[in-house]
């Protein structure tokens, strides 16, 4: 998790009587609640409210929503055009599920309004790659802006609304679910915990909430809570936005994909010098814009591979892929394990030349097989497999 923050009112120790300020209507007090991780054993947040976070009035289910893996006769490759999936939904209820194991869900989401309900993953963190448009993850930590190429990581029981800016572009969105923790490649921490100054970005480049937004509202309000397959409504005797201040180390934060400092070398580097986040079961990297390798005889592209215990997704995001040919801007290719992959014809040689790349992808390395959903088939480009012929 990131680095120590602390933000609004705080009493000089924990678990200590915080007296009310003037102005607020509750109790006298403010209402400790203390976030934890793993047990009591991890990183932990405090959080100091108006008024207790426990007040519920009201629970209904709203239904089971399982997700459906679609028949896969046959192992293959797979690309799905998801650039022009049409808007749907919200930020939540337009999320379209494409690919999945037990230890992560991979959506893409182009949201037709705004969000319409207070949400929490009570089971898992989320990671939203912000392909366009711009706005604030609103939750009781604050206000946290957001741009097109953030990952907005979001700890798992975080209650949340996304608010788009009114001039802002279509809200664009990869959503991966990490049913695990999501943290950062261990290695890039030094024992003391902080960055390693080889590590291809720092604490600068993390952006917490900066701004407490207080809402003081004894009403009832209603939250729309996903417990894996289970979605529910929760309706308190008050808005949970009601944080005067909080200090610790679990909190939503941004970090965007632009401020990926490249690793190169004189010849190819393998995908982990990209790798941005560590989860349980799967990795995620980044494919920067970099200076290419610079060996006289270097190949530029990756060579043909084998990831044998590993199924590869890329999120073609921005610029000219130079490995590929036929993806679009918004395409989703799955190179699974069992079959090699590399480099289209043509690409090899035609990247010698180069020495730079204005690619920026991201690329999601899972270690257990994944299924494809049933949502994904409408996406489907069936001569993917066939595409590597000349
Ligand atoms: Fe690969």
């Amino acid at each position: 998790m990131p680095y120590y923050v602390q933000l609004g009112s705080l009493p000089p120790k924990r678990h200590t009587r915080h007296e009310t300020t003037p102005g607020y209507r509750n109790e006298g007090i403010f209402y400790e609640e203390v976030i934890t991780t793993q047990g009591f054993s991890r990183a932990y947040s405090i959080v100091y409210h108006l008024r207790p976070p426990t007040r519920v009035k009201h629970i209904e289910p709203i239904g089971m929503r399982p997700l459906q893996a679609a028949p896969q006769d046959v192992l293959r490759h797979i690309h799905l055009k998801t650039g022009k999936i049409e808007a749907a939904g919200d930020p939540i209820t337009g999320r379209v599920p494409l690919l999945f194991n037990a230890d992560v869900t991979m959506s893409r989401c182009r949201p037709a309004q705004p969000q319409q309900e207070l949400y929490r993953n009570a089971r898992s963190d989320e990671l939203l790659f912000v392909h366009s448009g711009q706005g604030k993850l609103v939750t009781h930590f604050g206000e946290l802006p957001f741009r097109p190429m953030d990952y907005i990581v979001i700890p798992k029981c975080t209650t949340y609304i996304i608010e788009s800016d009114a001039e802002s572009a279509q809200l664009d969105l990869l959503v991966v679910e990490s049913h695990g923790d999501l943290g950062f490649p261990p290695r890039y921490l030094n024992p003391d915990g902080q960055f390693r100054l080889g590590a291809p970005f720092c604490e600068r480049d993390l952006h917490a909430p900066s701004t407490l937004r207080t809402i003081d509202r004894n009403e009832d309000t209603a939250i729309v809570i996903k417990d894996g397959d289970r979605w529910m409504r929760y309706v308190l005797a008050n808005h949970p936005f009601d944080a005067v201040g909080w200090d610790g180390m679990v909190y939503p934060f941004t970090f965007n994909a632009d401020d990926f400092e490249p690793i190169t070398g004189t010849i190819h580097q393998p995908p982990p010098i990209h790798q941005t986040f560590q989860a349980s079961g799967f990795v995620v990297c980044t494919f920067a814009p970099r200076m290419l390798d610079t060996h006289p005889m270097a190949i530029k592209v990756p060579y043909a591979h084998s990831n044998v215990e590993s199924d590869e997704v890329l999120y073609y995001v921005r610029g000219q892929f130079g490995s590929r040919r036929g993806v679009e801007l918004g395409s989703i290719t799955l190179h699974p394990h069992g079959i090699p992959h590399g480099p289209h014809p043509g690409t090899i040689l035609a990247s010698m030349p180069m020495q730079r790349t204005d690619e920026l992808a991201v690329m999601v390395d899972t270690f257990r097989p994944l299924h494809i959903a049933t949502a994904a088939l409408s996406l489907d480009d069936p001569n993917y497999p066939f595409s590597w012929l000349d």
